[in-house]
């Protein structure tokens, strides 16, 4: 626990007035005016703590909130009564599946009207608060971690969150009426509480309540009208929430500000896209009325809109350029808080090729099928510094850019009248494919791309309406489409070179050169281009024959550290490595457990190291990123110190790297210094860490040695006029012998 509180304690500078100073000096833009109502930046209110990662209303997640938000932190708690007039804080009015109830009170679960509907389940009416000392809180969500769980968070009194002297403190209180049935009176409540505990909110969708209290309270706390659904009706005039909208004025006669769900300001269509922003905001602030934005939570974006990206999400609500919000209600305080200090006002056009380099992976792959027109055209828009294209070869002997050798994997083969070139080709993969060389280049443009979809077992999709949108490009197109572009250079991949020399007697090293030359990219003043493979053969083979490229290695495997031989080996070929996440940062249940070695090594040997892939959706995170793609690049990028960064959502990464609170040393506000691995599993009781993992490989010299390509001197001439008739014949096996003379040919390249 406490190594990771420290990581983020010790001074709390207002990170935003450091910015102000910084632009005093010329070093970064500071928004001065925010299209607030006040002018003032919008503030972060935690709901019920940072409930996205702790259970909702834990002391835990109380005090982790404020660590990680901008000042001034707010902490909301939900109001609950108990038998016993307590006012205690609970995500809901029952208890059912945020605390463990059930197993200290079995069977004595009720029903009750909750606004005319009958509800059952655990009500804290029912009890007293004596009665609730061994009960614990837990994680509700189910689709968020549950080893917090079997630690005991015992559920909490408004005073008690008040004595975690929480920079301010917001009640949000709901059902008085449904109290008023049950004798309690939330109103005495409040009126006992204020003389004792300084409150800075209170909300409620109840108009009745609000104005009874407006003479309790002083003038230090904020009266906040909440709406609930559109349709549904304010209890207390039973008039419509979306009626009572088109009365603001009326509204500020008793409240100074409104709480309503983030679908009131950018609705979102049955589809799940982004139509219009409403005029809510501007017309709350003419009344005279602030408006915060509730509902907001990492795991719970949900417009295809925003591409996985919550940062994209919090953005929209306050850098649009035409209103912000006063206020920002989330589970993940860490995320508004990064983008009300470090992402406003970014001119993403401005484009500088640095470190670390954006590269793309099958084009922005997160938003439009791999390898397509579309996924390019959005990499470059995004801001790619670099875009790549994984060679496949055809049957009529085109290289093309497919993410795949198997067409199934991102083209609707399958449903197409070439379904019935299916084979298997245990070399290639154990399951039957349609493979690009069992198609020529005209019938692989007949198919339609398929978007991909690596977290589909979480039923995470990407863009719907992009599945099946765009066109292929041959490596020609490619290399023409890059040209004139504002790009750090070209990554083509290279995989099966040594299957293809042997099955289709094409040298594909020799054929990538061709088509590279015929478009132009041998030159000195062309965009640099850098050959990726996993196999070290077809790196040598390009290094012999065409020195002016940059190399890069991928490991295709999980490795801890690379051994002194191996880094060696790598080096005599490559300038730079591809690694998976997992190398740097290895998990455990989803929690990073530590930080290898393997970058500085890498490093140390003069190799750039690149991770991939990186992914905007959360599942593909560990949880110690708080479901925020951007933290995960900047320990990455930070902590990690990579060079590079392979990703499907490239825009992501470029708008990454203009955020304004880099190169501020010890004034790093909290939330954008890189995790420390392994700290947030400490938080976890013992027995419900997840189990150890032995640990990962480490990469040997016998791993980097690959025999050397078969010898084929075929190759595959760019402007090839139709394909022979004749497809590549198929040569039989290169003879046994013949291998092993060439293999200890390549040994000598690497002893
Ligand atoms: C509470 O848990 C039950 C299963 O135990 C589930 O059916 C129900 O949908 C959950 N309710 C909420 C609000 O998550
Ligand atoms: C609670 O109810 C279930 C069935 O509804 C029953 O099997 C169980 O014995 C009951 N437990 C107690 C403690 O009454
Ligand atoms: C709470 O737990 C303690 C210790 O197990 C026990 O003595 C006590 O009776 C429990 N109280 C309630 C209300 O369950
Ligand atoms: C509330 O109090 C009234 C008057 O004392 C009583 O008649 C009623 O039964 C009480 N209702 C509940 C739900 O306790
Ligand atoms: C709040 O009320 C006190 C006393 O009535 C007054 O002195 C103070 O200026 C008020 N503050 C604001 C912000 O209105
Ligand atoms: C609201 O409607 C309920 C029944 O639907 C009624 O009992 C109540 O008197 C109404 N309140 C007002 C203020 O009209
Ligand atoms: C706004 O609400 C007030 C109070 O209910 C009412 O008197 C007034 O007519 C309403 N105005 C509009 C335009 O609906
Ligand atoms: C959301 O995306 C859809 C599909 O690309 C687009 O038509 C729509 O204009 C976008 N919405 C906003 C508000 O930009
Ligand atoms: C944004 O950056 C681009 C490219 O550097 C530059 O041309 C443009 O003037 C910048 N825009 C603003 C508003 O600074
Ligand atoms: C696919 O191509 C391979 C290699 O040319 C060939 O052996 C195989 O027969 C082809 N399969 C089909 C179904 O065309
Ligand atoms: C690049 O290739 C073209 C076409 O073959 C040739 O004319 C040109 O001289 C080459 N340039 C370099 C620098 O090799
Ligand atoms: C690549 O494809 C384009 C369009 O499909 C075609 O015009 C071009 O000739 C192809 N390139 C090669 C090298 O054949």
């Amino acid at each position: 626990m406490w190594s990771y509180m420290r990581w983020n304690a010790g001074s709390r500078v207002a990170s935003f007035l450091l910015f102000c100073v910084l632009l005093q000096l010329g070093l970064v833009s500071c928004q001065t005016t925010w299209k607030t109502l006040s002018g003032k930046a919008p503030v972060v209110v935690s709901k019920g703590g940072f409930s996205g990662l702790f259970p909702d209303s834990s002391k835990l997640a109380y005090k982790f909130a404020p660590l990680l938000s901008t000042r001034p932190a707010v902490l909301q708690c939900d109001v609950r009564l108990t038998k016993d007039l307590y006012g205690i804080c609970l995500p809901d009015i029952k208890m059912d599946n945020c605390t463990d109830i059930p197993n200290f009170f079995p069977n004595t679960s009720s029903t009750y009207l909750v606004n005319g509907v009958s509800v059952s389940g655990y009500f804290p009416i029912d009890y007293s608060t004596s009665d609730l000392v061994n009960v614990s809180l837990m994680q509700a969500i189910y689709t968020r971690t549950y080893r917090f769980d079997s630690s005991f968070f015992p559920i909490l009194a408004v005073e008690d969150v008040a004595q975690l002297n929480p920079p301010a403190l917001w009640l949000n209180i709901e059902h008085d009426m449904f109290y008023a049935q049950h004798n309690l009176s939330m109103k005495t409540y409040i009126k006992g509480l204020v003389k004792n505990v300084i409150v800075n909110y209170i909300s409620s969708p109840e108009i009745g309540f609000l104005t009874s209290i407006s003479s309790l309270t002083s003038n230090q706390t904020k009266l906040i009208f909440k709406f609930l659904d559109l349709d549904s009706a304010e209890p207390t005039t039973n008039l419509t929430y979306s009626s009572l909208l088109s009365n603001l004025t009326y509204i500020k006669t008793f409240a100074s500000g409104i709480l309503v769900p983030k679908t009131y300001i950018w609705p979102v269509s049955p589809d799940n896209y982004l139509l219009d922003y409403t005029t809510v905001v501007v017309d709350a602030h003419k009344a005279g009325l602030e408006v915060y934005a509730g509902n907001l939570a990492n795991d719970n974006l949900f417009s295809y809109n925003y591409s996985y990206d919550p940062l994209a999400e919090y953005l929209s609500y306050i850098d649009n350029g035409v209103f912000s919000v006063d206020g920002l209600v989330t589970e993940y305080p860490v995320t508004p808080s990064e983008a009300i200090s470090c992402f406003m006002n970014l001119n993403k056009s401005s484009m500088s090729h640095g470190k670390p380099l954006v590269i793309s992976h099958n084009g922005a792959s997160g938003d439009y099928p791999d390898c397509t027109d579309l996924a390019y055209q959005y990499a470059v828009d995004g801001g790619a510094d670099i875009i790549d294209c994984p060679v496949q070869v055809t049957k009529d002997g085109m290289l093309v850019c497919m993410s795949s050798i198997n067409l199934m994997d991102d083209t609707t083969v399958a449903k197409s009248v070439y379904a019935t070139r299916m084979n298997v080709i245990p070399q290639l993969q154990s399951g039957p494919g349609v493979f690009t060389f069992n198609l020529t280049w005209d019938e692989i443009k007949k198919l339609k791309p398929q978007i991909s979809a690596p977290q589909s077992s979480y039923k995470l999709v990407r863009n719907p309406r992009y599945t099946n949108a765009g066109n292929y490009m041959n490596l020609s197109d490619f290399l023409a489409f890059a040209k004139n572009k504002d790009l750090a250079g070209v990554l083509i991949t290279v995989e099966n070179a040594p299957f293809i020399a042997q099955k289709l007697n094409i040298n594909m090293v020799d054929s990538v050169l061709a088509v590279l030359k015929a478009s132009g990219y041998n030159s000195t003043t062309s965009l640099p281009v850098t050959i990726q493979s996993s196999n070290s053969s077809v790196l040598v083979s390009f290094k012999q024959k065409a020195p002016q490229y940059k190399l890069l290695y991928t490991i295709d495997e999980q490795v801890s550290d690379a051994a002194g031989p191996a880094l060696a080996d790598i080096k005599r070929f490559a300038d730079a490595v591809a690694v998976e996440k997992e190398s740097i940062f290895p998990l455990s249940g989803h929690f990073m457990t530590t930080q290898t070695k393997l970058v500085e090594n890498l490093q140390a040997q003069g190799l750039s190291v690149y991770v991939y892939v990186l992914m905007n959706e959360f599942v593909s995170q560990a949880w110690d990123y708080f479901s925020d793609a951007t933290v995960e690049i900047n320990s990455f990028v930070q902590g990690a110190g990579v060079d590079g960064l392979i990703t499907d959502f490239p825009a992501t990464a470029h708008r990454y790297k203009l955020n304004t609170c880099q190169n501020m040393g010890n004034s790093t506000p909290y939330f954008m210094q890189p995790v420390q691995p392994g700290s947030l599993l400490q938080v976890i009781s013992e027995p419900a860490q997840p189990p150890a993992l032995s640990p990962l490989p480490i990469l040997s010299d016998s791993d980097v040695a690959e025999p050397p390509l078969p010898d084929t001197t075929k190759q595959v001439t760019p402007n090839a006029e139709a394909p022979s008739k004749a497809s590549p014949q198929l040569r039989t096996a290169v003879s046994i012998s013949m291998l092993i003379a060439v293999l200890s040919n390549a040994l000598l390249l690497f002893v």
